[in-house]
């Protein structure tokens, strides 16, 4: 039934606006395989073989709750970062921690200083809890501006949100920039950096965003990561909140829902990072696929933008919406930007030598037309 705004008071007014939630849907048939995923910035290889063998070991106990910390992953955690265990906070998928940090942090009417074109979930969560949003536009390659960012708090202003590297575009942040935001945020608006794409980063040679906000910053921060990226774990649903203190984290603790995190994630968890060898295969993996993507997207007269992860961008001479859409019929998904003032730019995320090669094809074919 189509409701009018007067039936649907029982809604919070925010909430009214969002009148058709838009989920991640597979093709039809797409789980048997055929279909050249390249649009949600997925590892295209499996996880590590001992990632395998600790979900099913981790099964036959799951008539059990796990424990509600994942304590074990923390601890290790906190042994590689210096962040101590219990400042540290579990989300399913680092998008629900967007959400939650958000939430602890934002109350209807405060300001939130975000970038733009940014990772669509941020616009959703800033709606859910009512945020005033200031957004700042990226710089030309992509990246979050820094000082724009620092330009734009107000008074009001409660969260500052930086994401390096960022989503759509795959640009980073130097150490520098991010020293800057460390040392300009004051004292009273919590700074959360999204490190979604961290451990790409970190292998092209960036900066450790967590490392400098730690020595730099006398404020309150935050730093999210996740095991979907780099460690091939999308489907189970793992990332984590670093924070700087357990102000913070108690606050998260107490709008996250118990036990939101599965055993066999933690599980996974543990044996993922045992496993550096996979680890930095996938990511010389990557690395050779994005090279090959943006040699053919050059050579298609295309100019991707400077990324660093596992996905690239670029404008099309055409809009991106038609493009996308042929594409999915030849049964290859990319995504759209689909942001005002980028309406031609495409997002491809890397797969595998032949799914590059489809791509590249596929829109030499359709760019020609
Ligand atoms: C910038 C950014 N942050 C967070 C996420 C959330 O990932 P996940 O919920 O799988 O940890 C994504 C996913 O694409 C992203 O691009």
């Amino acid at each position: 039934m189509d409701e009018t705004p007067l039936s649907i008071g029982y809604i919070r007014r925010n909430l009214q606006r969002v009148r058709k939630w838009n989920p991640t849907r597979m093709l039809a048939g797409e789980q048997e395989g055929g279909v050249h995923r390249m649009d949600l910035n997925e590892c295209p290889f499996p996880p590590s073989p001992r990632v395998v063998k600790a979900i099913q070991d981790a099964a036959i106990k799951v008539n059990r709750y796990p424990d509600g910390v994942c304590p074990e992953v923390s601890e290790r955690l906190s042994a590689m970062t210096g962040v101590p265990a219990d400042q540290i906070c579990w989300g399913t998928g680092s998008s629900e921690l967007v959400g939650n940090i958000a939430m602890i942090s934002v109350s209807p009417g405060d300001g939130v200083v975000a970038p733009g074109p940014v990772w669509r979930r941020f616009a959703n969560v800033f709606n859910v809890v009512d945020a005033r949003v200031i957004r700042v536009a990226n710089r030309a390659d992509g990246s979050v501006d820094p000082y724009g960012l620092v330009d734009a708090l107000d008074a009001g202003t409660k969260l500052l949100v930086a994401v390096s590297p960022n989503n759509p575009s795959g640009a980073m942040l130097s150490a520098e920039e991010i020293t800057y935001l460390a040392e300009n945020v004051p004292d009273d608006v919590l700074l959360y950096l999204d490190e979604a794409y961290f451990e790409f980063a970190r292998f092209a040679g960036g900066p450790d965003g967590l490392k400098i906000l730690q020595e730099k910053r006398r404020g309150p921060w935050v730093v999210t990561r996740t095991f979907s990226k780099a460690y091939a774990m999308a489907g189970m649903r793992l990332g984590y909140a670093l924070t700087s203190s357990d102000v913070i984290s108690n606050a998260l603790r107490a709008v996250t829902s118990t036990f939101n995190v599965t055993a066999l994630a933690e599980a996974a968890a543990l044996a993922a990072l045992d496993d550096v060898d996979y680890a930095r295969e996938i990511q010389e993996r990557t690395a050779a696929e994005r090279a090959r993507l943006v040699e053919g997207l050059r050579n298609l007269g295309l100019e991707p933008l400077p990324s660093v992860t596992n996905f690239v961008s670029a404008a099309l001479p055409v809009p991106a919406a038609p493009v996308v859409e042929e594409l999915k019929t030849r049964r290859i998904r990319i995504g759209a930007w689909g942001e005002e003032g980028f309406e031609n730019f495409i997002r491809i995320s890397l797969g595998l030598p032949e799914d590059t090669d489809a791509v590249l094809a596929a829109l030499r074919d359709i760019l020609k037309k």
